[in-house]
């Protein structure tokens, strides 16, 4: 498997999925988890990569892109 990481700043990494919304931000509900939510980076800016740490503010704000994280909720009972 080839991994592609965007290293150089002010790229976007998002080229086209999605581009109508100011953020993407997908949830998946999982039953058995620790936590009530977990956010997973998307936009390899994190300072706590894999886990999101807020920096694709930064990032969309200087590129223009709308990648946000994939967040992980605890299924209510
Ligand atoms: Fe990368 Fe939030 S820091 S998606």
């Amino acid at each position: 498997a080839v991994i592609v990481r965007a290293e150089a700043e002010g790229v976007a990494i998002n080229p086209a999925i999605r581009k109508s919304e100011e953020k993407v931000v997908d949830s998946v509900v999982v039953a058995e988890l620790s936590k009530p939510l977990t956010a997973y980076c998307r936009c390899w800016r994190s300072g706590t990569f894999p886990l999101c740490d807020g920096s694709h503010v930064k990032h969309n704000k200087a590129t223009g892109d709308n990648v946000g994280p994939l967040l992980l909720k605890k299924q209510k009972e």
